[in-house]
């Protein structure tokens, strides 16, 4: 399996030129990484014509929403100034801090945010002419967003995206990616459930011998971090800049549960702009990270044991874990009348917040309360900013609601239920489980990654190795302006010759 995102150049002159026919035909425009993260440069007649498209549509012109900025209230003005988002309040959280939270399922088709990375990790293959659009199959290996996102952007560039995924993912993403798909044999379902990545490589590993697929590997796929960095680290610097307050705030943290730790990528910018902490947080069933454990866990998105080859861990600096026993307790107290009820009650929750409730998917609510750990672990204030985002809705999990009740609440959730997991899961969220990382801690975690990597991937100890140094991260940047400069040409090629 390779990782290699390919360098800025033209790899093969026929498949490019194939592919430019294809978004010919097909009338597909390729956004620019740049456009991604500043949707506000995006060309107003695409903005226009936005107007008259549906978010859940394989239109081309979703392309231009596969970003942070979507408006969800008017199609009036499809692209917001400001990433649409919640700020906590302390009636919810019982913390002073300021906990922001950035909405993924304001993403189109798939309503969660890992079609950004899907959108980068094929794009530079398009113009590149490392894919053929027409001729080979994209294999997009997820625990269970991303290869929704691969599935999505591969139907709107016409070309077959098979999803490889574990088969004890929710019903939600089944019944969504059996209506996408352009054949049945285009999910593949791996053995187990969230911690089972390495069943996961086996599958594409078999499906790689085959030339006709390509395996978008979002777990070493550079643009997957460069993505992040650049489209989710701006948007969530956009959020903050924009949150006014009596006394100036700071940025202390950005936090994100990792998955292929695409998304923790943003913690870079945020830290380099900001002087922000970057705190991963993962499983308490299967720390990975903090014990070098393992075990299942049913936190879906958050794929474990391992270390993906995009995490820069020896710039992380807090690695905590949540309970799968705190995430479902809450995604119940989140998503019913009982829960609601009692936030409004009890705790003054106002309707305005209860309503985007919602929005928060199973890691949402693993994201939040690790946000509340480190704003206790910090003793943070009002004037201090958590920043987490919020990867995909309940939506996705309403069938697991059903689970939840039955093996963890004796089939029934009542106001007595909700305070309970209130009082446990919220005020009880303590600071254990939790370490501010030292350079020999970030040490051991980067090299539980030789295993996987070197071991099991056959990858090189050096290039494996690299990835210790700043200079490797920070060397990626020159990547995204080389790649926008060659989807201006692919655009550029498509357009004229369709004149
Ligand atoms: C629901 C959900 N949460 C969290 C994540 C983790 O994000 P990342 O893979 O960028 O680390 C994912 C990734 O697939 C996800 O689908």
């Amino acid at each position: 399996m390779s990782h290699s995102t390919p360098a800025p150049r033209i790899v093969d002159q026929a498949v490019r030129d194939r592919n430019i026919e294809r978004l010919r035909e097909r009338g597909v425009v390729l956004p620019r990484f740049s456009e991604l993260a500043n949707p506000q440069s995006i060309p107003h007649a695409v903005r226009e014509d936005l107007k008259s498209v549906d978010r859940d549509a394989a239109h081309p012109l979703n392309l231009f929403r596969v970003h942070w900025f979507n408006n969800s209230s008017t199609l009036e003005e499809p692209i917001a100034s400001v990433p649409e988002h919640l700020v906590l309040p302390s009636e919810l959280t019982g913390v002073d801090a300021r906990i922001v939270v950035l909405f993924g399922n304001r993403f189109p088709m798939i309503r969660a945010h890992k079609v950004l990375a899907a959108y980068a990790c094929l794009v530079p293959r398009i113009v590149s002419g490392a894919f053929d659009l027409g001729r080979q199959r994209a294999v997009w290996p997820s625990t269970g967003n991303y290869c929704r996102g691969g599935v999505a952007v591969s139907r709107i560039l016409g070309c077959r995206g098979v999803a490889v995924l574990p088969a004890g993912m929710s019903a939600e993403r089944f019944r969504w990616l059996e209506k996408w798909v352009s054949d049945p044999a285009d999910i593949v379902r791996t053995p187990g459930t969230e911690s089972n990545v390495k069943e996961i490589y086996d599958a594409c590993h078999e499906l790689a011998r085959h030339p006709g697929n390509v395996i978008l590997n979002q777990f070493s796929e550079l643009a997957n971090y460069l993505v992040h960095y650049r489209c989710t680290g701006a948007a969530v610097g956009r959020v903050f800049d924009s949150m006014v307050s009596p006394q100036p705030l700071q940025l202390r943290a950005f936090v994100s549960a990792t998955g292929s730790a695409g998304t923790i990528a943003a913690g870079d910018f945020l830290k380099a702009r900001y002087g922000s902490v970057t705190v991963a947080v993962e499983s308490l069933e299967c720390p990975t990270m903090l014990y070098n454990g393992y075990g299942e866990h049913r936190i879906q998105g958050i794929g474990d044991k391992h270390i993906p080859f995009i995490h820069n861990v020896m710039n992380t600096d807090v690695v905590t874990a949540v309970s799968d026993r705190s995430t479902d307790a809450l995604n119940l107290l989140f998503n019913t009348a009982e829960g609601h009820r009692y936030l409004a009650e009890r705790r003054g929750v106002t309707e305005a917040v209860l309503m985007q409730l919602d929005s928060f998917g199973i890691s949402s609510i693993c994201n939040v309360l690790a946000a509340i750990k480190t704003a206790k672990y910090y003793r943070l204030g009002p004037s201090d900013v958590v920043a987490t985002i919020a990867t995909d809705g309940a939506e996705m999990y309403a069938s697991e609601k059903a689970k939840i009740l039955s093996q963890r609440f004796d089939g029934r959730f009542d106001t007595a239920d909700a305070a309970s997991v209130y009082g446990q899961h919220i005020l009880g969220c303590a600071t254990d489980h939790l370490i501010e990382l030292s350079f020999r801690d970030r040490e051991r975690i980067f090299n539980l990654g030789y295993f996987t990597w070197v071991e099991q991937q056959g990858y090189g100890v050096d290039e494996f190795s690299a990835r210790a140094k700043p200079s490797f991260w920070s060397g990626l940047q020159d990547l995204v302006p080389a790649w926008d400069a060659m989807i201006d040409e692919v655009n550029a090629e498509a357009s004229v010759t369709a004149v």
